[in-house]
């Protein structure tokens, strides 16, 4: 894990040690994702006789992204099942999630694929902006090229050197995203948004006061991305809160203290 996420998300890596891991600080680069990822992989190539590759995201060689996107497609099969038993249809008119490398993205969209009707919306992280220098917009910023074993978008300089990424989210701080997804932007497909930090901290702040739910960062650029979209009155959306915000009560105590 990236020694920059260790701290921000320490409620994380006290929960993983708690679990009996060990947790390895990757100290190189931006010490964040993209920087973890490529340690996890260096160390998965040179002992390849009793190490396993276990990534959280769609991103690395094949079949990571394609076994990653499959085990996540659980989320879209049981988003047809709650709607169908709710409103009397498996089909919604949107599904919407944060793209960091994509897994979550992945699962919500998996089973509404090769549905026509319903639209599919990524959001990406804006960070300060997305031409501020300090971004992870990816489609908007990214060129084809390989990063961590697959073609994809990548934030790249003409040269093909990685831009570092910025998000206030470590899971959206990653300079490219899954194949798949560059597919769904490539044909069309999906619609790419992006949100600013600015923006996923006031939709946490207000998710958490209509609805008494405390969003993760990343989930709260899936919802700030609400406001970027028209829907009318019976349209029936889904976005995917992929997780709690229980990780980022750091960010969300230290953006307190300055109201
Ligand atoms: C809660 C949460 N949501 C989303 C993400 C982004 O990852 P992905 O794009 O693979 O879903 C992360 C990554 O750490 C995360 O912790």
């Amino acid at each position: 894990m990236g020694e920059k996420d260790i701290e921000r998300q320490a409620p994380n890596v006290a929960r993983m040690k708690m679990l009996g891991a060990t947790v390895v600080p990757a100290t190189s680069g931006s010490k964040t994702l993209k920087d973890a990822t490529n340690e996890a992989i260096r160390d998965w190539i040179n002992h390849p006789q009793d190490t396993f590759y276990i990534i959280g995201s769609v991103v690395g060689p094949h079949p990571y992204p394609d076994m990653v996107a499959r085990f996540q497609s659980v989320i879209s099969k049981e988003i047809r099942s709650q709607l169908q038993e709710k409103i009397g249809t498996e089909l919604p008119k949107a599904v919407i999630a944060c793209v960091g490398g994509g897994s979550n993205a992945a699962g919500t969209f998996y089973h509404f694929l090769d549905e026509p009707s319903v639209e599919i919306i990524a959001v990406e992280a804006a960070g300060c902006g997305v031409h501020s220098g300090m971004s992870a917009a990816t489609t908007q910023l990214g060129k084809p090229g390989i990063l961590h074993g697959s073609k994809s978008y990548v934030m790249q300089t003409a040269d093909g050197q990685v831009v570092e990424p910025h998000s206030i989210s470590a899971g959206l701080d990653y300079p490219g995203i899954g194949p798949m997804h560059a597919n769904l932007f490539a044909t069309g497909r999906g619609q790419f948004l992006s949100a600013t930090d600015k923006e996923a901290l006031e939709a946490s702040f207000e998710l958490a006061k209509l609805e008494g739910i405390i969003p993760a960062l990343e989930s709260a650029h899936a919802l700030a991305a609400l406001k970027q979209l028209k829907f009318v009155k019976d349209d029936n959306v889904v976005i995917c809160l992929s997780g709690r915000g229980d990780k980022d009560m750091e960010t969300y105590m230290n953006e307190l203290n300055k109201k």
